[in-house]
Order: structure tokens, then C-alpha cells, then sequence
């Protein structure tokens, strides 16, 4: 059975997922062609500890950084390094911070330069199936609800949903019950119950569904090598809607020329 969390655990989890966003858009004002991965978590790990939080990511199954940076092909677990961001990529910022013992977690996917017209498509549409997969997210619903709103979108533009990856429960522990695949039969799987805490993020291919992990354990991309998008959001299941705990607006306002930012 998946937790249901007190109002005061959900405002922890809320406060910790602000940070958050704040975290991605300190990065996304620091975002330009020729910047290392490196140093965007440099960025990230400062901030969030001059936040007096921790970086949830950074020892978590021995994961050594701050960020993931998923770049193009890489779909989520992007491992920061010396690759430099140059025009055209398509960038993914996930990143998790814990603050009084309550976790955050939330992503952001950005174009660095001129993008060309499907790369941002891909995102602009990835971007809107989280937004209707919350739509879904609500008490008496089900899993399968989330994943079904997501899919059915994402597909009628001929994308694929990646399926070895899901979203998860989040509270006291990065990942919790119940797993959130962002593919499903509507009326299919367990019941959402108002308090639960879930994140959401669909991880949504230009080609097929397909992936693999790169020898350095992390890194995760597409078979094909074609470009794969990522957005997620840590929401609050409530009787009629979901509250959503992460947020995006920082990121939304940040004015930096030599990025795209999906608004
Ligand atoms: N945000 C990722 C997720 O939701 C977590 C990254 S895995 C880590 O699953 F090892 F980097 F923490
Ligand atoms: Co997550």
C-alpha cells in the first residue's frame, strides 16, 4: 500500500520541491554553448546547499553528482561531466534535494541555441502530456489513469513512451510505492488516495520506445539514438485535482538568449 502523508509531511515535500525548481532555474540562467555539465552541477550543488538542503541525488546508490544531465539521445540518468553544451542540444535537468528529511524532485528540459522544429515539438508536446497526466492524478482514480493520459497524447504525434523507466512515490525516501508509468489502460491498476505523494515524468522518444544503459552503469538512451525528452513534477493526490508541489515558474521566468525554454 502507497503512504498517504499528513497536510505538514506534504508541505515538507512541497518546501523541498521549490528548492528545486529554483535549483533548475539557477541552472537554466547559467545554460549557454560551451558550458561543461560539470559546471552546471557545480552550479546546482552550491545553490542548493547555500539553501541549507542537501542534494537528494549526489551518494544515492553511490550516483556521484548533484544533476542529471541527459543530453539528445540520453533519455534520464545523465552523469555530469565534460561534455559542453553546444547549439541545437536538447537538454534535460533533473535534479532532487532533501530538506528536513523530505525529499524533492523535479525536471526541466531545455534547447540550447537554434533547436530544430521536432526537437522542440517533442518537448513543447512532452511538457503538455505531465500536465495531462496530473490531469488524471486525482483521489478514485487509478494508476493507469496517469499513464493512459500520457500515452494516448504522445502517440497520436507518433512518439514513443519509454517503459523501462517510471515515475515513483516520494516522501521520506526518493523513491517510494507505487511506480507511476507514464503508459496505461484507463481504470487499470492501484487506487490513487487523496494525500499520496507522486512524481510524475514521462520520458517521451522521437523514434522507438526501446533503451539502454551505457557501460558507466548510469546513463540511460535511446536504442535508435534519436532525441528523447523529459519533464516531472512532484504533485499531491487531493479529492478533486492534484496540488502540484514542484513548480516551474522560476524556470518559466528566466530570460536567457542563448536558450530555449518551453513556457
Ligand atoms: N529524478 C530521478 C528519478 O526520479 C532520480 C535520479 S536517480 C539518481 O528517478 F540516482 F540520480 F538519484
Ligand atoms: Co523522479
Amino acid at each position: 500500500m502507497a503512504q498517504v502523508k499528513s497536510d505538514i509531511e506534504i508541505e515538507k515535500i512541497r518546501n523541498s520541491s521549490l528548492l528545486v525548481g529554483k535549483t533548475i532555474a539557477e541552472v537554466a540562467r547559467h545554460m549557454r554553448p560551451g558550458i561543461s555539465t560539470i559546471e552546471l552541477d557545480k552550479v546546482a550543488e552550491t545553490f542548493i546547499r547555500d539553501h541549507g538542503a542537501l542534494p537528494a541525488f549526489k551518494g544515492y546508490h553511490s550516483y556521484p553528482n548533484t544533476l542529471c544531465i541527459s543530453i539528445n539521445e540520453v533519455v534520464v540518468h545523465g552523469i555530469p561531466g565534460k561534455r559542453e553544451l553546444v547549439d541545437g542540444d536538447l537538454v534535460s535537468i533533473d535534479c532532487g534535494t532533501i530538506i528536513d528529511g523530505y525529499y524533492g524532485d523535479s525536471a526541466f528540459s531545455f534547447g540550447v541555441g537554434e533547436i530544430a522544429e521536432e526537437v522542440l515539438k517533442l518537448m513543447e508536446r512532452t511538457k503538455e502530456s505531465l500536465y495531462r497526466g496530473i490531469s488524471a492524478a486525482m483521489a478514485g482514480k487509478r494508476i493507469g489513469d496517469i499513464g493512459f493520459e500520457v500515452q494516448s497524447y504522445v502517440e497520436e504525434f507518433g512518439y514513443s513512451v519509454v517503459r523501462d523507466l517510471v515515475g515513483h512515490g516520494l516522501g521520506t525516501s526518493l523513491h517510494e510505492k507505487p511506480e507511476v508509468p507514464n503508459y496505461g489502460k484507463r481504470g487499470s491498476g492501484s487506487k490513487l488516495e487523496e494525500g499520496m505523494v507522486i512524481c510524475i515524468e514521462p520520458m517521451i522518444n522521437l523514434g522507438g520506445r526501446t533503451v539502454v544503459q551505457e557501460r558507466d552503469g548510469w546513463t540511460i538512451r535511446t536504442s535508435d539514438l534519436k532525441p528523447s525528452a523529459h519533464f516531472e513534477h512532484a504533485i499531491a493526490i487531493g479529492r478533486e485535482r492534484a496540488d502540484i508541489l514542484s513548480s516551474f515558474n522560476e524556470i518559466e521566468q528566466v530570460s536567457n538568449g542563448n536558450i530555449h525554454i518551453i513556457r
